[in-house]
């Protein structure tokens, strides 16, 4: 919610992923075969999508936002 209302004046929090969808929507299942550890992005910055791959630290250092990655853990 912080981060929509910190990018809601520029237009959105997505610059550019999968913006030929109308609703991007990302699906997480667990089991045996899942990494016991998995870092998903919120923040819509990451390069490697639907990963995080740490692109909201700089997020945050230039808009004040606080937003990190949703951890799916096994
Ligand atoms: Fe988006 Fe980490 S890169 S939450």
């Amino acid at each position: 919610l912080v981060a929509v209302r910190a990018e809601a004046a520029g237009g959105g929090i997505n610059p550019a992923i999968r913006k030929e969808e109308d609703k991007v929507v990302d699906t997480v299942l667990t089991g045996e075969l899942a990494k016991p550890l998995t870092a998903y992005c919120r923040c819509w910055r990451s390069g490697t999508f639907p990963l995080c791959d740490g692109a909201h630290v700089k997020h945050n250092k230039a808009t004040g936002d606080n937003v990190g990655p949703l951890l799916v853990k096994k």
